[in-house]
């Protein structure tokens, strides 16, 4: 038996596993299998679920891209550490695997390698950039340094005229390189199925539907990745594309009832749409068994109180305890100005109105939370990837713990895009479902300085006109965020004949993906000087309007 990591000419095993080389080379002709088979776990605890595909994560800033491709092609997919354990996959049933670039060389002396059981499974495997090289090198063949690091755009020729992974694409394509190592000898067995100028082997395959690819086919910059991708999910791995919203929805709804049984769930709403889809959902699988908590802390926009009631109550129907909670928070942020204070203040005082509204009601024993794809995957990465990142922002942290509540999280498989089209499903307005982010500590952080019911007021107004003006614009949904700031700085005006010194307000728009990086949108002039004309004549108290052209970083996307 070789040790782990170990490697004796051409002989090499798995990080994971002690199977011997010889073992990998048949099984790379999927000739013979291990002693025991990974079928045997998948066939017994995955009768329903949807097709899935299994992104194996080493460490590639794109692995989240990779599943989002995946997953616009209606195939459900989820991106797991490259070491996860075959218990944890088997339940998924992969119809293939997709191994995802890294920063790594196959060479380091600690490279993670694809574990076994990708290989024994006998279903197709799909090796990008690292993922490619690791099972070059675990399957006899050479990857070596190259002789310059390839970035950037590439033309990729193809050397054969009909292979499956190319259906409907053009022999010459340009595709996105991000390399250092390349393959110098391709393991028994594979074939170059497409070169670039500086790689010979940009694809390889063999007859066992294992390939690989040495560009990355899920980045923008590869204009025909996803046809790529959607070729190998469809034409290789045989799948349906059987994941919409729809099924997500039947099939949440038997998972719920399956957890909750007779018990009762909390929500907190919060007027966004995660907790929003979240709610909707979870009332379809187990209704007045959920009971919704909306708090108004008196921090909200004007008539958002009266929208979340009518959305809710009204229209879904739901089971909702509106709690004014208004004079509470704004006695306990009367004087205080430090932001982080602020914050603090605001998420203590959210917490202890909500344990009193859960205790009125009897000891609940669920919690439901509008958790996200994202959120999951950043707490659960890979050693030393590059995609650890850390989250901020968590609205109800704490809870649990404090109140021994378990978690309902029906949106932990979705991305936020998946989220808007599950609400839609379930027949929530368009509003609701495309609202841009809201943070829990509300307007508090738009203001700079103490809080104060005037100081509300004026940014009521404000943020009134910006929204009213960016949606006649039919800018809003293109736009990450899109509002006003209190910066009560005074300046001098002129209205009519009379010197003014009035506050000053600060527009903020900015375009993002995920709210980790933004830009500054450059919103037409004419926009501008709507809003700046309206929110003056219209809001007493400001006789001052400027723009915000900071991106970030530097700068954040609320000013405090
Ligand atoms: P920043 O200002 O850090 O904001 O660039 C990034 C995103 O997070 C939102 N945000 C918050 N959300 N509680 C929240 O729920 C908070 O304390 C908080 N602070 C910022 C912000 O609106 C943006 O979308």
């Amino acid at each position: 038996m070789a040790k782990k990591g170990a490697r004796t000419g051409s002989r090499r095993v798995a990080a994971t596993d002690d199977l011997e080389v010889s073992t990998y080379l048949e099984i790379a002709g999927r000739k013979v299998g291990p002693k025991e088979s990974p079928d045997k776990g998948a066939e017994e605890t995955s009768q329903e679920r949807p097709e899935a595909i299994v992104v194996l994560d080493f460490g590639s800033q794109y692995s989240m891209l990779i599943a989002r491709r995946v997953r616009e092609c209606r195939v459900y997919c989820e991106v797991l550490p490259y070491n996860t354990p075959w218990e944890k996959i088997a339940p998924l049933k992969p119809r293939g695997y997709i191994l995802s670039g890294g920063p790594s060389s196959v060479y380091d002396p600690s490279a993670p390698l694809v574990p076994a059981y990708v290989y024994e499974s006998r279903v197709p495997i799909l090796g990008i950039c690292y993922g490619m090289q690791a099972l070059t090198h675990q399957l006899g063949g050479k990857v070596a340094s190259g002789v310059k690091r390839e970035y950037g755009p590439a033309v990729l020729h193809q050397n054969v005229s009909d292979h499956p992974i190319f259906r409907g694409l053009p022999r010459e394509m340009p595709v996105w390189m991000s390399h250092g190592d390349q393959i110098t000898e391709m393991p028994p067995g594979f074939s170059s199925l497409a070169y670039t100028d500086n790689a010979p082997v940009a694809v390889l395959g063999n007859d066992h539907k294992i390939i690989g690819l040495q560009f990355h086919p899920e980045v923008s910059h590869t204009p025909d990745g996803k046809t790529i991708l959607k070729n190998f999910l469809y034409e290789i791995c045989g799948c349906e594309g059987t994941w919409t919203p729809k099924s997500f929805i039947a099939e949440s709804v038997k998972r719920i009832r399956e957890q909750v049984g007779s018990g009762k769930v909390i929500c907190a709403l919060s007027g966004g749409v995660d907790s929003a889809v979240t709610a909707a959902l979870v009332q379809r699988a187990i209704g007045d068994q959920l009971i919704c908590i909306f708090v108004d802390n008196g921090l909200l926009r004007r008539e958002e109180p009266e929208r979340v009631r009518a959305v809710f109550e009204r229209h879904l129907n739901l089971n909702l305890i509106y709690v004014d909670a208004v004079d509470r928070f704004l006695t306990r942020l009367a004087g205080v100005t430090d932001p982080e204070v602020k914050r603090h203040i605001i998420g203590e005082e959210f917490i202890r109105v909500f344990e009193e509204q859960a205790t009125r009601l009897g000891e609940p024993q669920f919690l439901a939370q509008g958790t996200l794809y994202p959120d999951v995957i950043e707490s659960n990465p890979p050693e030393n990837s590059p995609s650890v990142k850390i989250k901020t922002h968590h609205n109800v942290g704490g809870l649990p713990d404090a109140m021994k509540l378990s978690l309902v999280e029906p949106l932990r498989q979705l991305f936020k895009d998946e989220v808007r089209e599950v609400g839609l499903a379930l027949g929530m307005p368009e509003e609701m479902v495309y609202r841009q982010p809201f943070p829990g500590p509300g307007l508090a952080i738009r203001i700079i300085g103490e809080v104060t019911r005037e100081r509300l007021e004026m940014l009521r107004g404000a943020d009134w006109v910006v929204m009213d003006e960016i949606k006649a614009a039919k800018l809003y949904r293109e736009l990450w965020q899109s509002f006003a700031v209190l910066a009560p700085l005074h300046t001098v005006g002129v209205m009519g004949d009379y010197r003014t010194y009035g506050n000053m307000v600060a527009i903020r728009a900015v375009t993002s993906d995920d709210a980790m990086t933004a830009d500054w949108a450059r919103l037409p002039y004419d926009v501008l000087a709507k809003i700046s004309n309206r929110i003056v004549n219209e809001v007493p108290g400001v006789n001052r309007v400027v723009y915000d052209i900071s991106s970030k970083p530097p700068s954040t996307i609320e000013w405090e």
